[in-house]
C-alpha cells in the first residue's frame, strides 16, 4: 500500500462525512501492521461535543476488528491541503502505534508530505501511570 493509495482511500472515505453543522468534511485510510485499510469520516451531532473526527472512526473501527497496531494513516479535508490531525485523535493513535507511525497528507499541489507521530506529537504521554 504506497501512500497515494492510502490519500486516495482517504478521499474515498470523505464522501461519507456527515459534516451538516460544519460543513468541513474529514477523511481518513488507517493502515494496520498486517497491511489491512480501515478508512473512516468525521460525524457531527447536533450536540456539537458528541462529534467524532474521521480519524479516530478509522481507529476505532480496527481496532474493533481486533487489529491494534497501526502503520501509517492518510489525512485528508474537503478545504484541500495539509490536514493536521486534531490534539484527541494525535492521542487517540498513539495508544495504538510506536513512534514511528506515519502521516501522510497531501498539498494543495498534490506533493504529498509525511510526518511520523513523534514530530506531531512530541512528549506524548506514555502511559507509565499503569506502572504506578
Ligand atoms: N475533524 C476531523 O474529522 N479530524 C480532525 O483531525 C479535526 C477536525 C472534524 C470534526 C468536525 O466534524 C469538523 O472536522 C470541524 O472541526
Amino acid at each position: 500500500m504506497n501512500n497515494v493509495e492510502l490519500i486516495n482511500y482517504a478521499k474515498k472515505a470523505m464522501n461519507n462525512a456527515y459534516a451538516p453543522y460544519s460543513n468541513f468534511c474529514v477523511g481518513a485510510a488507517l493502515l494496520t501492521d498486517d497491511g489491512t485499510v480501515y478508512t473512516g469520516c468525521n460525524v457531527e451531532n447536533s450536540s456539537f461535543g458528541a462529534t467524532i473526527c474521521a480519524e479516530r472512526t478509522a481507529a476505532v473501527k480496527a481496532v474493533s476488528e481486533g487489529h491494534r497496531r497501526f502503520t501509517k494513516i492518510a489525512i485528508v479535508s474537503k478545504a484541500g491541503g495539509y490536514t493536521y490531525p486534531c490534539g484527541i485523535c494525535r492521542q487517540f493513535l498513539s495508544e495504538f502505534s510506536d513512534e514511528n507511525m506515519e502521516f501522510i497528507f497531501e498539498g494543495k499541489d498534490g506533493t504529498i508530505l509525511t510526518k511520523s507521530i513523534k514530530d506531531i506529537l512530541p512528549y506524548a504521554f506514555n502511559g507509565e501511570w499503569r506502572n504506578i
